[in-house]
């Protein structure tokens, strides 16, 4: 027990650090655009500010604040949402200062994670100042998607032990005295689990109103948080754990087996409907595989664990039926690690969409590591499958009879019972490796699941098309989104060599050219949206290829300023 609690707390520990450390990029619908622009300064005094994301978002108790350098709110009204659920807005106070603002950001993406961030602009001519974004009141963030990836671990773990010792003890077990110890480990483990779901929801809510604790005390901000998604997702966890617990009650072996699957499915079933499977397509395979997934991991670890108590506490009397329990498991454990591998490779597949994602990506890498671990605990398996436990089963075969009948010579037998003692503690070791490496396993899933699929940041990278150009006063960067054939938003900024904005022309021309089609080229002009700053919306990229887009800056009666961008449209 001791060496448990050594194991629980260092997974524990390392869960956090990953969550730490992954804590900025896990969110999964990503800022792609704001207005005004991150860092820019603009002039006069914008109306509104927005912030794009990559899919779609609900705003509930959160939206956008917009604050000064005394940490002043600026804004005014309520945040709504655009059509097509994508960009928040919120109106500003009239004719702001000159001077640096904050604008933050709290909505719910489309597969029920919190995002937060910030961004900064300037009203003005002057410079942006980057020490004001410690005002936008996000660094608390960190330690609640810690305890998010903590409280997510412990319901992990604890739900998928529920499930897997409920089906075990169900249809593996032999009914010895010993099933009591495992009845009593499976209730623990479903009320842990409720806590656990609990710690998520605090969790949600302290993100999502960024008002730490003190969220849970206010009904409306709890009701966001397991609003749609997250709330059936628990329904399902808490019909689910009612279920399991009351296999262990029932004496009746028929009844407590339908409650112990039923129940385990509705269990490993509540993770579907609530996370990444609900927003990658196609949805149907993402949420079939993603069942199977759970279902599979509940059976092997809890079926494992189970395994691990009963070995440990008949160490005196390993006999036959112990030898059949062991078989039992054996191939229950092939067939799910069977169906988990194949479920896991589609999710996998799904999320990530190439190789190079593996490296290039922090899901990638996180994927990664699961998988090393988890073909090392599947490596150990195979070892006992296809060594050790046919080696048991004959040895405790043929000592039965061996046992009821003295005449049959000791010395005949294929094992001695040195042999027999020794096959039994490598069993009980190797079962103990398994069951620690899969809370390993749990630790990395926890984390997992909270950061941006590779195949969603990716997307997201190359939706976006940023590139900048050197010029003689200084630089020219041309950001275009979502660069994708129809409507396109071009933010064109102006900067001296010390990357200030300047000023170079009060309009701008936009010539549009698309050089593999016939087309003439297109010209549009804007204006100044803010020193040395242009923004210019259209459907000129209307066709996919890559465009020559022409930058003409008027700087004097008889000089203009050319600069030519390739831009890849998709
Ligand atoms: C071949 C090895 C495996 C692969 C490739 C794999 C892959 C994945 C992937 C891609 C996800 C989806 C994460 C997301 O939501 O973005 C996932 C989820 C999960 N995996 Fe695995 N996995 C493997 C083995 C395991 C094992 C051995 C266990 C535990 C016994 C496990 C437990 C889980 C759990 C609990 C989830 C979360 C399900 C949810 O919340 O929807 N996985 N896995």
């Amino acid at each position: 027990m001791p060496a448990l609690r050594r194991l629980l707390l260092l997974v524990a520990v390392t869960v956090g650090v990953l969550a730490l450390c992954t804590g900025t990029a896990s969110a999964h619908a990503n800022l792609t655009a704001s207005n005004p622009t991150d860092g820019t300064s603009v002039s006069p005094s914008p109306t509104t500010v927005s912030a794009t994301f990559s899919e779609r978002v609900s705003i509930g108790v959160g939206g956008l604040t917009v604050r000064n350098t005394s940490g002043a709110r600026v804004e005014q009204g309520s945040s709504s949402l655009d059509s097509a659920g994508t960009t928040v807005s919120v109106a500003l106070r009239p004719a702001l200062p000159d001077g640096t603002y904050v604008a933050t950001y709290r909505v719910l993406s489309a597969d029920g994670h919190p995002v937060s961030g910030s961004f900064l602009f300037g009203v003005g001519s002057g410079p942006v100042d980057a020490s004001a974004a410690s005002l936008s009141g996000t660094s608390g963030n960190r330690i609640w998607e810690i305890a998010a990836a903590l409280a997510r671990f412990v319901m992990y773990t604890s739900a998928l032990l529920a499930a897997g010792l409920a089906f075990f003890l169900a249809f593996l077990h032999d009914r010895d005295e010993d099933r009591w110890r495992l009845i009593g480990w499976t209730r623990i483990a479903t009320i842990t689990a409720l806590f656990g779901a609990a710690g998520i929801v605090i969790a949600q809510a302290a993100l999502l109103s960024g008002r730490g604790l003190a969220a849970i005390t206010d009904g409306r901000v709890l009701g966001d948080a397991v609003e749609s998604r997250l709330g059936w997702s628990l329904a399902a966890l808490v019909m689910g754990l009612i279920a399991v617990h009351l296999s262990t009650d029932i004496p009746n072996l028929t009844a407590s087996q339908a409650l112990a699957l039923y129940g385990g499915l509705a269990t490993a079933g509540s993770f579907a409907i609530w996370g990444h499977s609900t927003e990658l397509s196609p949805i149907w395979l993402n949420t079939a595989a993603d069942i199977i997934h759970a279902a599979a991991a509940a059976v092997w670890f809890g079926g494992i664990v189970g395994l691990v108590m009963v070995l440990r506490r008949r160490t005196d009397q390993p006999v036959a039926s112990t030898a059949m329990i062991v078989r039992r498991f054996s191939t229950v454990a092939a067939i799910s690690v069977g169906f988990l591998t194949a479920a896991g490779v589609a999710l996998a597949w799904n999320a990530t969409g190439s190789w190079s994602a593996l490296v290039s990506t922090t899901y990638g890498r996180l994927l990664l590591a699961k998988v090393v671990v988890v073909a090392v605990i599947i490596g150990i398996a195979g070892y006992n499958r296809s060594w050790l436990v046919p080696a048991l089963v004959q040895g405790e075969e043929e000592r039965a009879p061996a046992e009821s009948d003295s005449t049959t010579p000791v010395a005949t037998l294929a094992f001695t019972e040195e042999q027999r003692a020794t096959n039994w503690s490598l069993l009980r070791r190797a079962v103990t490796i398994e069951a620690c490496a899969l809370v390993v396993v749990m630790g990395i899933t926890s984390v997992l699941v909270n950061v941006t699929p590779a195949r969603t940041v990716i997307a997201a990278a190359d939706r976006v098309v940023n590139q900048t150009r050197a010029v003689d006063t200084g630089t020219v960067n041309l950001v275009v989104v979502p660069a994708k054939a129809g409507e396109n938003t071009l933010h064109i900024q102006y900067a001296d060599a010390a990357g200030r904005p300047i000023d170079v022309a009060n309009t701008l021309t936009i010539g549009f050219t698309l050089p593999s089609a016939d087309l003439a080229t297109i010209t549009r002009q804007t204006t100044k949206a803010g020193p040395g700053h242009f923004i210019y919306t259209g459907p000129e990229l209307s066709i996919v290829g890559t465009w020559t887009i022409t930058l003409v800056a008027r700087t004097g009666d008889f000089s203009e300023q050319r600069t030519e961008f390739q831009i890849p449209i998709h």
